[in-house]
């Protein structure tokens, strides 16, 4: 019999010897009412949660709020350097005192000061209360400590804010590590949403997130994919978090990263019809100047140019594009780019899709304590002219609008489908592909610390 810290070592991570070994988790993380109810102050009251983009508060009084289970914080720029975050609570009688829409939008806006809507009671930007209507009436017993707003922890990286309602918690970026440091050379801070949309899915949070950690489910969910080539990936634990990629063949070591090349006889052929069917059908993982560029090598490049050629020719055409238009990527070495792989799974339920041009990141939350619900976020980002960025919403896009293009909804009809196959009583527990869905197992390696329950089992 293994010992937990064994069987932790054993199932956390592919190794030299082979990939980790397989375990199974059960249901009950992710239909358990009580499980979710728990997750509130074990997990998402201990745990940095991304909220938002500094972009959306660039002034001094510029405010954005978020909200999970029964609380809504409130972030505000309190000074050009300064960010700071508080309970969206008056300290009189409790109102919210930035009333927030449903769901998953933010309600953001320019305030000097914010005063509650039921008694008046004013507070500045550094959570002070500056005016009690009556105060003598108090008998000098309302001191500023007990008027102030409640302060959270907030901090940044990566150009999103983060919260963590743990007065003691690690600071942000030892608990974003190694993560912070794979991702700082791809300066997502530099990037700009192009398009966010959010959805309310019928299923728990983590189904939702678990739809987009692994690339197995590419072949059979995507199958038009295949007409482009082989879609097999890894994933790796590090630490809290994890991160995925492709195989590559021997031969082509880059071919591993976001931007790749289609397969078949002829690369230029290929590469630049997947760029145009992910353009269209997904709307990420590229942007127009890298579907240009790919749809410019069948002249620029001779008929049987090597696959290694055709890489670099497309990625240097485009980047030059870029550079005329104002935009200039990072140079990241393409041994750390193939390292970082495709996506980092940021504990516990954010993910970064990255790119030296452009990011596609996903964000899920409980919708209340049923574990049935969730809200999903999809934003997607990339590199602009300076001046030339898009102004953009959060959109409330249901399932089954058009707008989500045709891939898109191909995950979604998973999601609850599996909510509602896993609550059958002839379903034995998550059994996640060791190798290429290891970001499963360890997202639950990990949520069952927090939440004190017992660590997936090894399967034999
Ligand atoms: S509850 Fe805010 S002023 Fe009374
Ligand atoms: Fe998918």
């Amino acid at each position: 019999m293994s010992t937990t810290a064994e069987i932790l070592e054993e199932t956390a991570s592919t190794t030299a010897e082979g990939p980790a070994k397989p375990v199974t988790i059960g249901a009950e993380a992710y239909i358990s009412e009580d499980y979710a109810r728990a997750e509130r102050d074990k997990l998402w009251t201990k745990v940095w949660q991304q909220v938002g983009r500094v972009e959306e508060i660039p002034q001094v009084g510029n405010y954005l709020t978020y909200d999970i289970l029964d609380e809504s914080i409130v972030v505000v720029r309190t000074t050009p350097d300064t960010i700071r975050a508080y309970y969206n609570v008056c300290s009189h009688r409790g109102r919210r005192l930035v009333d927030t829409p449903d769901g998953a939008k933010n309600a953001c806006g320019w305030k000097t000061s914010f005063v509650c809507g039921f008694h008046g009671w004013k507070f500045n930007l550094e959570g002070q209360c500056t005016h009690v209507r009556e105060l003598a009436d108090w008998q000098g017993e309302l001191t500023p400590e007990r008027t102030r707003l409640s302060e959270i922890k907030v901090d940044t990286w990566g150009g999103w804010v983060w919260i963590n309602l743990d007065p003691h918690c690690e600071p942000l970026r030892d608990y974003l590590e190694p993560a912070a440091s794979m991702l700082d050379p791809f300066e997502l801070q530099n990037m700009r949403c192009r398009w966010r949309k959010w959805v309310a899915f019928d299923c728990n949070w983590k189904v939702a997130l678990e739809a987009f950690n692994e690339i197995y489910h590419v072949d059979v969910t995507h199958p038009e994919f295949l007409q482009f080539g082989e879609f097999r990936g890894w994933a790796k634990a590090q630490g809290k978090h994890s991160n995925i990629g492709y195989d590559a063949p021997k031969n082509l070591e880059e071919n591993k990263a976001k931007l790749r090349l289609g397969a078949g006889a002829d690369t230029r052929i290929s590469t630049a019809q997947m760029q145009v069917y992910t353009w269209e059908q997904v709307n990420t993982n590229t942007t127009r100047t890298l579907v240009d560029a790919a749809l410019r090598l069948a002249d620029e490049l001779p008929e049987g140019t090597p696959p290694e050629k055709v890489l670099k020719h497309w990625l240097d055409s485009a980047r030059s594009a870029d550079v005329a238009r104002g935009v200039v990527w990072p140079t990241v070495d393409p041994a750390h780019v193939g390292k970082s792989g495709t996506a980092w799974q940021i504990f516990p339920n954010f993910q970064i899709g990255h790119a030296v041009n452009n990011a596609l990141c996903y964000s899920a939350r409980p919708a209340g304590y049923d574990p049935n619900k969730c809200i999903f976020e999809v934003a997607v980002y990339e590199l602009f002219p300076k001046g030339a960025e898009p102004k953009t919403e959060w959109e409330y896009t249901p399932v089954g609008d058009p707008r989500w293009l045709s891939v898109l909804p191909q995950d979604f009809s998973n999601m609850a489908a599996v909510q509602r196959g896993m609550k059958s009583r002839g379903f034995r527990g998550t059994q996640p592909n060791p190798y290429r869905e290891g970001a499963i197992a360890n997202l639950h390696r990990n949520l069952a610390q927090y939440m004190g329950t017992g660590q997936p089992r090894r399967l034999k």
